[in-house]
């Protein structure tokens, strides 16, 4: 079985999690620096947030050079470092590439854009105007348009983001030459895979570049027509050297486009991060809501992909990333730090007893929660900042009370501040400020008091990891949701062979039964409680049954 089957990768936002050096701004350095206690907690790959030069207007995701390390991470040799060290405990490494578009501030793009004849110009997507105005109305995911006009060359480009971050012609052949060299001089250097940034919006349809649509530009872009054609050469030109593990961030795909997207053939890439779940809680203005999730909406749509995906392609589990909003706040509870400590285990166990690789986001193993951000001023976000700007102040659609609400609901920003260390300045994360304030629950919620406490959510995580390396039924078994109308209970069975295991986990504040006579001979995998009582389910209660033979 592949390797990364069997693993579980930890996300880390390199700008937040360790500094080093005293900027207030976290480094490789840093994450050197606590590669014991990734070691603790059992992880085995370490997927690291781009770490290329970048002028950061959408901090990192936007590359101005693929071959050289931001000056505020740190240097090469840091890097090499950071590799040797982590592969000496055998934690691997994949880093975040970013190929459907690159920073204005690329040489690429100042090339591209400085004449039309430029050999650079076919690099990205330059469109004439219509009628004297953009080709069409695709608006970006940061908001605005997803066209900016060049004064120069009297033509529009393509940014599905910020303006700042060019589409890349992924028709060029030079294009996809440049971005397998970038891939295979990474792999040169040892790294063991990459996570591909909004890897299926690459191919455009060319006969839309001048047709309006009422969706946002990335999904129409979304599953293109050579979308295919171009990871399969991508993995045959660098892919196939070596077993590496690639997870495609795939917006708007569908099941049957995960089939083809990571095939357990592994002919295009291991596995893809979709966000189906995401939308789950999302309202009239998407994200911008403040709309709880219906319980079963949510077993619905993970028990789809559970079963769709089954021995027909690879899938990656995560309840949050840097992109969302913390999962303690969002799926569990934390309005008392018991429900708190049950909710954050309980959420750990439901995910991580489910086929896929599992990813941890850095500090989720703590139960970080979001952030009580007072003010705009507060924020640090592009897309935060954009969608107020919009939703407020041009649409008027949303009043200023109920976007500061809906922000501190959704923001990305809640992921993306500094990692709790420990009750010291700062959470021990750095002794200068921060570039992004701290969640002041730090001196509650950190990792010190978390490893100074047997019964913590830390070491839930350090028994799901170990336990994913014990039983193949966590890996392999089949799904199979039970209660399916149960309003506060997720249930489901995995099957394998003659084993059998049961999941219970109650995402309610009440107490519930369920029926235990389905048990015959099980024993206890995990739990939340120190005690249980067979039948009921206490608040945010969670079980892990396992029987060799099946009732
Ligand atoms: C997805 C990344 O996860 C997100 O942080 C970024 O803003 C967009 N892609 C654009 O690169």
């Amino acid at each position: 079985m592949e390797w990364w089957k069997k693993s579980v990768v930890y996300q880390i936002y390199v700008k937040s999690f360790q500094d080093s050096n005293n900027d207030g701004i976290g480094d490789l350095q840093g994450i050197v620096s606590r590669l014991d206690y990734l070691e603790k907690l059992g992880v085995d790959v370490l997927w690291l947030t781009p770490i290329y030069k970048s002028p950061n207007d959408d901090n990192g995701y936007d590359i101005s050079d693929y071959y050289q390390i931001q000056p505020e991470f740190g240097t090469m040799e840091d890097f090499e470092e950071l590799l040797e060290k982590a592969h000496e405990k055998q934690i691997k490494i994949i880093l975040d590439v970013v190929f459907n578009h690159t920073s204005d501030e690329h040489h690429w793009f100042k090339e591209s854009q400085s004449s039309k004849d430029n050999p650079y110009r076919d690099y990205y997507i330059w469109k004439e105007p219509k009628e004297g105005d953009v080709p069409n109305n695709w608006t970006s995911c940061f908001q605005g348009s997803a066209w900016e006009f060049d004064a120069n060359t009297k033509e529009y480009y393509l940014h599905l983001f910020s303006k700042k971050q060019p589409d890349l012609n992924w028709q060029n052949p030079k294009v996809r030459q440049e971005c397998y060299d970038i891939m295979n001089y990474w792999v040169d250097k040892g790294v063991d895979g990459f996570r591909l940034d909004v890897i299926n919006v690459i191919s455009k349809d060319e006969s839309q570049y001048y047709v309006d649509s009422s969706i946002k530009g990335h999904k129409v872009c979304a599953n293109g027509p050579h979308v295919h054609e171009y990871i399969q050469e991508m993995n045959q030109k660098v892919f196939s050297r070596k077993e590496l593990l690639t997870v495609g961030e795939t917006p708007a795909v569908t099941i049957e486009d995960g089939k083809k997207y990571a095939p357990l053939d592994n002919s295009e890439l291991s596995m893809i991060f979709q966000f189906e779940l995401m939308d789950v809680d999302g309202g009239e203005t998407n994200k911008w809501s403040d709309q709880r999730f219906i319980l079963k909406d949510l077993k619905q749509i993970m028990s789809r992909w559970q079963e769709g995906m089954y021995q027909k392609a690879w899938n990656s589990l995560f309840w949050n990333n840097h992109d969302q909003p913390r999962c303690v706040s969002r799926f569990g509870d934390t309005s008392t730090a018991l429900y708190h400590e049950k909710s954050a285990k309980m959420l750990a166990i439901c995910l991580h007893m489910m086929q896929g690789t599992p990813y941890i986001y850095q500090g989720e193993e703590l139960g970080m929660t979001n952030v009580p951000f007072k003010s705009l001023n507060d924020y640090r976000d592009i897309e935060t900042y954009n969608s107020y700007k919009q939703l407020v102040e041009i649409e008027k659609k949303v009043a200023h009370e109920d976007m500061l609400r809906y922000m501190l609901k959704s923001s990305r920003d809640h992921a993306r501040t500094p990692m709790q260390w420990n009750k010291g300045k700062n959470a021990g994360f750095s002794n200068q400020t921060p570039w992004i304030m701290v969640n002041p629950n730090y001196l509650t919620i950190n990792a010190e008091d978390e490893i100074n406490n047997s019964n913590s959510i830390f070491y839930t995580y350090q028994k799901l990891i170990q336990l994913r390396k014990t039983y193949e039924i966590i890996i392999l078994g089949k799904y199979e949701l039970i209660m399916k109308d149960d309003e506060n209970i997720f249930a489901y069975k995995r099957l394998y062979k003659d084993e059998e295991m049961i999941v219970y986990c109650n995402f309610s504040n009440q107490e519930v039964g369920y029926d235990p006579s389905i048990l015959n001979d099980e024993k206890i995998l995990i739990k939340n409680y120190e005690k249980h009582q067979k039948g009921i389910l206490k608040p945010y209660e969670s079980i892990v049954f396992y029987q060799k033979s099946r009732a």
